[in-house]
């Protein structure tokens, strides 16, 4: 990828002003007046978040910028029509906050819960057909776009379910917003599903004394007098969310004026933060023309081919003022890699003396096909990258701001490994991401425990 000079980027941000560029990772929509009649219809429907909450958020993430707050960024890899539940929704949300809990404990600072959810739908694919025997069809791009039946019908691009993951986003939000105001959230409450966990298998209890640093932590406070129950603090949380700014159309049709901020400024109000990924982060594309004018904080992916420059010049062009809290780059290199590829951009970036939080994807970099056939991911490597990951932070003296994964509620065998030892030939017993191989819920708290075992040190 070629670094661009400045000059062609000045001309003047407008919410539409991506079109004017090279848009990677879209669609080819069999008929374009349809798309436009569905992108005014969800240009005239309400945000689904408020431009207040995205500022709450940027100034959390300046705190995890300084190692006062860790960023958890999780959910699935691709969010589906069917699988929507208040069951997913809520067994998701519990797997959050039990992880946050346990981050908590090992940071000693606050968890920033950023689900992957509640827009997360439309995926960036290596190739845009895929071919099944003698058979050649689009690739699934998401449940926004397309759907996942090998069928020529299924496989055409359908504006309409834009409107659909609008509605169904909506409704996403309005049950974690419910769940984590109106008690569900409860600190002792998550605490007792952790101990549950630990208490259930021979491998969870390697976890026993953290969780009764927990427990006897809570008593503590109890006996301090403090109601944990009335505490409005661990009674209620903020659950931000996240998703890729994949479909610009989309992106576009959400992105509003904020009423209360004297200058107007653009928010992308279809979620909390936006990120551009591995694939679409071309410095002269539209993606990053897009993320640039919005005043969400933003994200970018960072693969192993990213060299120094670049990252420097994704800092400049997506923050320019140096705002602190603006910026995360999310690092998924690989567990092979991390070190070795990662260690440059963290150094050329603080030399630029530009403010980002760094954080860990250990997922994406580690996929791999297994013998069975399946997409999959070995948990030992993502830990292994987690490890690198935070080996790169102290060796450049910059606080590890948090991490980025893949999970589910459920308990899906996607993954190799964890406490609950999922092997090949498990795969195929419950094998049901439309996409990237996600942990489970087990596998989820087992690597939260892990991380909460490295920020202590
Ligand atoms: C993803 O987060 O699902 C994804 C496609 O990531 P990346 O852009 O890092 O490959
Ligand atoms: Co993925």
């Amino acid at each position: 990828m070629a670094v661009m000079p400045d000059e062609l980027f000045a001309n003047s941000w407008t919410p539409d002003s991506w079109r004017s560029r090279t848009a990677a990772q879209q669609p080819e929509w069999p008929d374009e007046e349809a798309v436009s009649a569905t992108l005014e219809e969800i240009g005239r429907l309400p945000p689904l978040v408020f431009a207040g909450e995205a500022r709450t958020l940027t100034d959390s993430l300046a705190a995890a910028q300084e190692g006062r707050a860790f960023l958890l960024v999780a959910g699935d890899c691709a969010e589906s029509f069917n699988d929507f539940s208040a069951n997913s929704i809520r067994d998701k949300l519990r797997v959050i906050l039990q992880m946050s809990v346990v981050l908590t404990y090992g940071s000693g600072v606050p968890t920033i819960k950023v689900g992957r959810l509640a827009g997360q739908f439309s995926k960036p694919r290596s190739a845009p057909t895929e071919t099944r025997d003698d058979v050649t069809l689009p690739s699934f791009r998401g449940d926004t776009v397309n759907d996942f039946a090998f069928e020529a019908a299924a496989r055409r691009p359908d504006p309409s379910r834009m409107l659909r993951g609008y509605h169904q986003s909506a409704a996403t939000l309005n049950l974690v917003r419910a769940f984590a105001k109106g008690g569900f959230a409860d600190l002792s409450r998550i605490h007792m599903w952790n101990q549950e966990f630990v208490a259930s298998s021979q491998q969870g209890q390697q976890y026993e004394a953290l969780a009764s640093e927990i427990e006897r932590a809570l008593r503590f406070m109890e006996a301090c007098g403090i109601d944990l129950e009335a505490e409005l603090q661990l009674h209620q949380v903020d659950v931000f969310t996240a998703h890729e700014a994949l479909l610009l159309g989309f992106e576009q049709a959400l992105t509003r004026r904020d009423t209360l901020s004297p200058s107007g400024d653009w928010y992308d109000c279809s979620a909390h933060l936006l990120w551009c990924g591995e694939r679409t982060r071309a410095l002269d594309g539209a993606h990053v023309e897009f993320l640039s004018g919005i005043h969400n904080p933003v994200g970018v992916k960072l693969g192993p081919d990213a060299t120094p420059e670049e990252a420097v010049a994704l800092c400049e062009r997506l923050n320019p003022g140096r705002q602190a809290g603006r910026l995360v780059l999310f690092s998924r290199m690989g567990a092979d890699r991390i070190t070795e590829s990662l260690s440059p951009l963290v150094r050329a970036v603080k030399l630029a003396n530009h403010p980002v939080v760094w954080a860990c994807d250990p997922m994406h970099g580690n996929t791999f096909q297994a013998e069975s056939g399946y997409k999959t991911r070995r948990f030992s490597d993502i830990m292994r990258e987690l490890h690198g990951f935070f080996a790169v932070c102290e060796a450049n003296d910059i606080p590890p701001g948090g991490v980025h994964i893949e999970l589910t509620g459920d308990d899906v065998t996607e993954c190799l490994g964890g406490t609950d030892e999922v092997l090949d030939a498990h795969l195929e017993r419950r094998y049901e991401t439309m996409c990237d191989p996600r942990l489970n819920a087990r596998q989820s708290l087992d690597l939260a425990f892990e991380i909460a075992g490295l920020l202590r040190r």
